[in-house]
C-alpha cells in the first residue's frame, strides 16, 4: 500500500507515520508538509510544499497512491471563522478534490473529532466547519472516504503536539491518563490506535463513514499487519 500523509510533524500525524513505517504493508509513504519530520526511513519521501490551497506543481508526485491519511489541523482557539475555515476546509479539500481526480482508487481518511456538527448549523464554530469538511470530502469520487473523530488522543512513543499550549497539557495530564482510561475510555483513544485504525480501514474498508471514537478503537484491534 501506498500513503501520501499530511500533517506527519503534528501529534496524529506522528502517531499515523510511526504506525505506517511499522506496517510491512506499508510499501511507502510520502508525507507532504510545509516542512519536514526529518525522519529517516527508506519508505519516507517528503516533500515540502507551501501553497496548500494549490498542488498543482507536485501533482505528478501524488499520483498512484492507495490511501491518503489526511491529519493537518489547527485548533480554532483564538481563531475567526474565516481563518479557520481557510485552513481546516480550503485546505483539505483542495487536497481532495486533487487526490479524487488523480487517484480515483484511493480511500481518503480525514480527522476531524468529537462532536463535528454534520449539520452545519450548530453554535460551535469549529464543529460547523469540520462538518462542512467532512461533508464535503464524502461527496467526491474516491473509492472510500472515513471520517476519523477522535476525542481525548494520548500521545505515545515520544509523540509530541505541535500546538505550545495542548503539549504542555499533555506533560501535566500524562499521570491522569491511567486513571482517565478507567472510567473514560471510550471518549479516549491514543496516536498508537488511531494509526492503527487508519491502516485497518484502509486495507479493509469499514461499516460506517463516520468513525467515533469507540469505532476508532474497535478498528484499531485489527492487527496492523492482518
Ligand atoms: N490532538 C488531539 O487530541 C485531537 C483530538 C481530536 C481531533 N484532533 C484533530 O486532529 C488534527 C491534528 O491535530 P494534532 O493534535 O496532530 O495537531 P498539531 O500537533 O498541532 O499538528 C498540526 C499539523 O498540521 C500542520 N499544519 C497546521 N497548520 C498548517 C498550515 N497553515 N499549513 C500547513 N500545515 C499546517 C502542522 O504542520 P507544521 O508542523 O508545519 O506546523 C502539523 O503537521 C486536527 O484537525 C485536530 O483538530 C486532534
Amino acid at each position: 500500500m501506498k500513503v501520501i500523509l499530511f500533517g506527519a510533524t503534528g501529534m496524529v500525524g506522528q502517531g499515523v507515520l510511526r504506525e505506517c513505517l511499522l506496517d510491512p504493508q506499508v510499501e511507502s509513504v510520502l508525507s507532504v508538509g510545509r516542512g519536514v519530520t526529518g525522519q529517516q526511513n527508506p519508505k519516507l519521501r517528503e516533500i515540502v510544499h507551501q501553497d496548500f490551497t494549490d498542488f498543482t506543481a507536485i501533482e505528478a508526485e501524488l499520483a498512484g497512491c492507495d490511501a491518503c491519511f489526511f491529519c493537518l489541523g489547527v485548533s480554532s482557539a483564538g481563531m475567526s471563522e474565516a481563518d479557520y475555515r481557510h485552513v481546516t476546509y480550503d485546505f483539505t479539500l483542495a487536497a481532495a478534490r486533487t487526490l479524487a481526480r488523480l487517484d480515483p482508487g484511493l480511500t481518503f481518511i480525514y480527522v476531524s473529532g468529537t462532536g463535528t456538527d454534520s449539520t452545519e448549523r450548530g453554535r460551535s464554530m469549529w464543529a460547523r466547519v469540520k462538518g462542512a469538511t467532512e461533508n464535503a470530502i464524502l461527496k467526491l469520487p474516491f473509492k472510500a472516504a472515513y471520517m476519523f473523530r477522535p476525542g481525548i488522543i494520548q500521545p505515545l512513543h515520544g509523540v509530541k503536539s505541535r500546538t505550545k499550549l495542548y503539549r504542555a497539557g499533555y506533560v501535566v495530564a500524562a499521570p491522569l491518563f491511567p486513571i482517565l482510561n478507567i472510567f473514560f475510555s471510550k471518549s479516549m483513544t491514543t496516536t498508537e490506535k488511531v494509526g492503527r485504525a487508519m491502516l485497518a480501514i484502509a486495507k479493509h474498508g469499514g461499516p460506517v463513514r463516520l468513525l467515533e471514537n469507540r469505532d476508532i478503537n474497535a478498528a484499531a484491534g485489527v492487527p496492523a499487519s492482518a
